[in-house]
């Protein structure tokens, strides 16, 4: 099951880092390096279709971001209200639909209201699927799956003998989404911080130095055109 990358990745999951350094860089708070890396963000999403990819995920908190102090993950959470606010009827008319994916239980009543609401607003577009990871982490996501699992099985709806990776995927956040081509990653870091740890088995990887605020659409499509130089063995010889 070889694969030739003539086509580009067809979804491409991004690890936003960087934006503190960045803010650091310039003598700013935190929360000022998260505003600038909000506006690439809408950038990354325009420049999709272009490029041939129909799927976007981006990483924008994780289940271990709450460990940072009080005033960044309020101004972060602050932050995706307004972009949710302000950049709703934008996706609706350019075709996007977005999608959350993430543990839902301890995000803000009203952040979670205006989530659903985005997602039932953009329920019908298919020019990119925007997936935004929002409070999620790869292993809280295998947890909570499998505990979903679990009482299936508990309650005899799924048999344990029929309970295969195929079965466990569907109860991922992620079901209704194909696995990304290509993850990556800005700011200089080579590691994945607990993303689509499942999703990832066979994903090609671009580690980044630039930071997340300085990702522009043009080195957005150049990291994409360099997929195409890779040969995807999925474990098999190349003949
Ligand atoms: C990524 O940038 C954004 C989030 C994790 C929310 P960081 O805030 O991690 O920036 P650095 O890594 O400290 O520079
Ligand atoms: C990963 O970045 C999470 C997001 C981009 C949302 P972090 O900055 O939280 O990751 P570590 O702490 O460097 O591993
Ligand atoms: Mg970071």
């Amino acid at each position: 099951m070889c694969e030739s990358n003539t086509a580009g990745p067809r979804h491409v999951a991004c690890i936003m880092d960087g934006n503190g350094r960045w803010a650091k860089a310039r003598g700013k708070a935190r929360l000022f390096g998260h505003h600038a890396g909000a506006r690439r963000v809408k950038e990354v999403v325009k420049a999709c279709p272009d490029l041939g990819v129909e799927y976007l995920t981006v990483f924008a908190f994780s289940t271990e971001n709450w460990k940072r102090t009080q005033a960044e993950v309020a101004g972060l959470m602050k932050l995706f209200r307004r972009y949710i606010q302000s950049e709703a009827n934008e996706l609706l008319s350019a075709g996007v639909r977005v999608r959350f994916i993430g543990d839902r239980v301890r995000l803000d009543p009203k952040l979670v209201k205006m989530m659903d609401q985005l997602e039932l607003l953009t329920s019908k577009n298919d020019k990119l699927h925007m997936t935004v990871a929002l409070n999620y982490g790869g292993r809280d996501e295998i947890g909570r799956a499998t505990k979903r699992l679990a009482s299936e099985v508990a309650a005899g709806r799924v048999k344990p003998s029929d309970v295969d990776e195929t079965t466990l995927a569907r109860y991922l956040d992620t079901c209704f989404l194909p696995d990304p081509d290509l993850v990556i990653r800005t700011s200089g870091e080579a590691r994945i911080s607990n993303f689509l740890l499942w999703q990832s088995a066979y994903a090609e990887y671009e580690f980044i130095d630039t930071l997340w605020p300085d990702f522009t659409a043009d080195i957005f499509a150049q990291t994409v055109s360099r997929y195409g130089k890779r040969e995807r063995r999925y474990g098999a010889v190349v003949a």
